[in-house]
């Protein structure tokens, strides 16, 4: 295979991902959009598979055994990846990404240590000579921020998971006296042993740098709260796009540094407007905020006020008599999967005449375009499917607005200054003539706030797990 070749396959698996990304921005393109990262990633893999036999026939090594050792990688890990992403449940998504890019981190980490203590192999500096220092410091910046990504994704998938007892991994966040300082110290230490490698090739700096960043990885994450990992997440996912790509430069790929661009600029765009949905800045995230208590008690819900209650019969009554409804999916909804019973209701409902239309806020649930996801697998059409932007004007005119365990992104302390989520958007479901709340409690969201629509007297509180109210709904309006 001639090299002209492998840049030729690697611009086609190039152009394949961008159209993937491109396939991804809409639910109609979507399964587009994967097969297009599916055939990308077959070539990209194929093609480099090709590329070790060609070097390692130049070389005079045995191409048998290195390439078992690639189809060995590419089965097991490929076998493994699909066992879990076919078995993974919705609500435990974040996890699994946060898994994929300690990973990336990981094989970032050890392509670098290979090429540091090979360099000949990767064709970086002829056998016997020094690695340029232009490479090392691609060395360098690829190897600390993938060492980096691994260890802050293992704690995040730690946080998300909140079933390990490890103090680390549990959701609240971990501050001490001086934390900052430390990390600042620790930065400026790996920083300057990375420089030291870049000048003057010592490997001893090299590993001491990688054991540096492992270490800052670990700190920079666990001050965050458990319920802000889904942005860390999305960050760390920058990151390991950017070690890619760092790594590509060193070892001259033209796949991995548009691959890992790719992946550094759409996580970071991604990162931001998460960012913005929840109005707080990227450095409130990473400094840690609220998100650390999540679902725990909510601020002033010790003083007990009356809310107006009742049964799924009476709101199955309110909906068959309205003739538009709104619904409004939140993370409660994921958690009880009654997204089948939300389309059975609201087909029962649309068959008896009710307009109804489906309201999603960016940061609904716990990852970017997790309600969307949770309502295509339920197969509500599309177009009954609209963004905050675009549903926001109908509230007022809508008979009523069905709340299905949602709190913080209908919570109208958003409009309040002085409150933690003031100038977060919302979706405006207290304009519309009546409001049906489905939560299990008077329990908090996650930004552990109060809210007021709960207590408003257009707004009926209808109290149990979101399944089971909304399948005795379903019920109730046949
Ligand atoms: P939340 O504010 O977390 O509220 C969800 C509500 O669902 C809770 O109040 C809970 O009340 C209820 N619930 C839980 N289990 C339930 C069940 N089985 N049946 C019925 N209700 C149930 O969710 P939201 O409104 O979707 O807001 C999302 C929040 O997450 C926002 O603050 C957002 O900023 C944050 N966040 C989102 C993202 C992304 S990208 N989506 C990323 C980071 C942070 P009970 O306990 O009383 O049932």
């Amino acid at each position: 295979m001639s090299m002209n070749l492998v840049a030729l396959l690697y611009l086609v698996a190039s152009i394949c991902f961008i159209q993937a990304l491109k396939g991804l921005s809409h639910p109609t393109t979507s399964i587009r959009g994967n097969l297009f990262g599916m055939v990308g990633m077959a070539i990209a893999a194929l093609t480099t598979a090709a590329l070790i036999v060609k070097l390692a026939q130049q070389m005079g090594g045995n191409v048998a055994i290195g390439l078992g050792w690639v189809l060995l990688g590419l089965v097991a890990g490929g076998a493994y990846g699909a066992w879990r992403a076919k078995t993974v449940e919705m609500t435990k998504m974040p996890e699994l990404v946060a898994f994929f890019h300690s990973m990336i981190g990981l094989a970032a980490v050890f392509i670098a240590i290979a090429a540091v203590t090979e360099p000949a192999a990767f064709g970086i500096a002829p056998k016997g000579s020094p690695i340029p220092a232009g490479n090392r410091l691609e060395l360098f910046l690829g190897a600390a921020i993938g060492a980096i990504t691994f260890s802050g994704s293992v704690i995040a998938f730690g946080k998300l998971s909140g079933t390990y007892k490890f103090r680390l991994f549990q959701g609240a966040p971990v501050v001490f006296g001086g934390q900052h300082m430390l990390n600042l110290v620790l930065g400026l230490l790996t920083v300057g042993l990375g420089l030291v490698f870049t000048f003057t090739g010592d490997w001893t700096a090299f590993y001491a740098m990688l054991a540096l960043s492992f270490v800052m990885g670990v700190l920079i994450i666990i001050p965050i709260g458990g319920a802000d990992m889904p942005v860390v997440v999305s960050m760390l996912n920058s990151y390991s796009g950017w070690a890619a790509a760092g790594i590509g430069f060193s070892l001259n790929n033209s796949m991995l540094i548009i691959a890992g661009s790719l992946v550094g600029s759409s996580g970071a765009i991604l990162s931001y407007i998460m960012c913005k949905a929840m109005n707080r800045s990227f450095f409130n995230v990473i400094l840690g905020g609220f998100g650390g208590e999540a679902g725990g008690p909510a601020v002033g819900s010790k003083e007990q006020r009356p809310v107006k209650s009742g049964s799924a019969d009476d709101a199955a009554y309110i909906l068959g008599n309205a003739e538009t409804v709104i619904i409004v999916p939140g993370y409660g909804l994921a958690v009880a999967r009654a997204q089948h019973a939300v389309n059975e209701l609201a087909e029962k409902l649309m068959h008896k005449g009710v307009n109804v239309k489906y309201a999603i806020h960016p940061v609904a649930g716990r990852m970017p375009g997790h309600m969307n996801v949770l309502l295509a697998e339920a197969e509500v059409p599309y177009d009954q499917v609209f963004e905050m932007e675009d549903i926001n004007g109908e509230f007022g005119q809508a008979d009523v607005a069905i709340i299905l365990g949602a709190n913080d992104v209908v919570n109208p302390a958003a409009l309040i200054k002085g409150t933690p989520i003031y100038g977060m958007p919302i979706l405006e479901a207290y304009k519309a003539k009546t409001v049906i709340v489905n939560k299990r409690s008077m329990a908090a969201g996650y930004a552990g706030l109060d809210n007021e629509l709960f207590y408003m007297d257009k707004t009926m509180m209808v109290f149990g797990d979101a399944k089971k109210v909304v399948e005795d709904m379903v019920k109730a309006v046949e």
